[in-house]
């Protein structure tokens, strides 16, 4: 790949937020990898796409340590460096409906944690050094405010999915553990939640479009004086 392209890598891009993701930074002249479980859906994906020649479908499963790996490998021999990463694989795993804190199968909260927490962490140290060699990187972890402890604390109305929440809460707080690591070197780490979002996860009862919720993520991303350490919700400050 020529030297001077900017790239990213999105997980879970073949659906939601990530293909939306994917649809508008190359839009934007990006080269994207998509990282997708399921080749055949990343090929379908790329026709949803205006420019697919920016984007190369790289089989990515956060869960999986072996295809981490060889999907950084991957990245690493098509591209010297990256300049972004979107940590977008996610899952809800619980009724949005019903609280779950009480009769929470183990099960469901490890699975929620591998991949939602530990596959983000494994991923992103793994990608880590191409994002070091391009000089200024991005990191977002696309969270929720469902992870935020204040506004649960003070019982807003958010839903009580508590492993889903738990996991997020735990990605806020790698994401302050990990822009602060990595503040003097060019990376700005931030959090970020898109909103309640009509996707498979958000249903078709949330308020807002993929498009309407994905473009202040990118804007916020490409914003020249991007903050490093925030958790943010178009263009303000979510509470922790
Ligand atoms: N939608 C909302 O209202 C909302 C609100 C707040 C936060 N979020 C967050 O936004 C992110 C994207 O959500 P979405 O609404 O776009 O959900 P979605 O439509 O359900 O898409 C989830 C994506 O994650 C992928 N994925 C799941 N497990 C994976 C794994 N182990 N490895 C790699 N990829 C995996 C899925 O791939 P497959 O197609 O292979 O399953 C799919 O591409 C998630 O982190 C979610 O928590 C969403």
């Amino acid at each position: 790949m020529n030297t001077g392209i900017r790239t990213a890598l999105i997980t879970g891009a073949n659906r939601g937020i990530g293909l939306e993701l994917t649809k508008q930074l190359t839009a934007k002249g990006y080269f994207v990898f998509m990282g997708v479980r399921d080749a055949s859906k990343g090929a379908k994906a790329l026709q949803f796409l205006e420019f697919p020649e920016r984007a190369a479908v790289v089989e990515l499963d956060v869960n999986d340590p072996v295809s981490v790996h060889r999907a950084v490998k991957e990245i690493g021999q098509a591209s010297e460096s990256l300049q972004i990463l979107v940590n977008n694989a996610g899952v809800m795993n619980e009724d949005f409906m019903k609280d779950s804190t009480t009769g929470i199968a183990m099960e469901k909260l490890k699975k929620t944690f591998d991949t939602n927490f530990f596959g983000l962490v494994e991923l992103t140290n793994s990608v880590l050094p191409l994002l070091l060699k391009s000089g200024e990187a991005s990191i977002l972890n696309i969270s929720s405010n469902m992870g935020s402890l204040q506004l649960h604390s003070r019982q807003e109305p958010l839903a009580r999915t508590f492993a889903y929440n738990a996991s997020k809460a735990a990605v806020n707080m790698y994401t302050i553990h990990l822009a602060n690591a990595l503040r003097d070197q060019q990376v700005r780490v931030n959090a970020v939640h898109p909103g309640w979002v009509k996707t498979d996860m958000g249903s078709e009862y949330a308020p807002l479009e993929v498009n309407e919720a994905v473009g202040p993520l990118v804007d916020f991303l490409l914003q020249k004086d991007a903050p490093t350490g925030k958790f943010m919700f178009q263009g303000q400050e979510v509470e922790w």
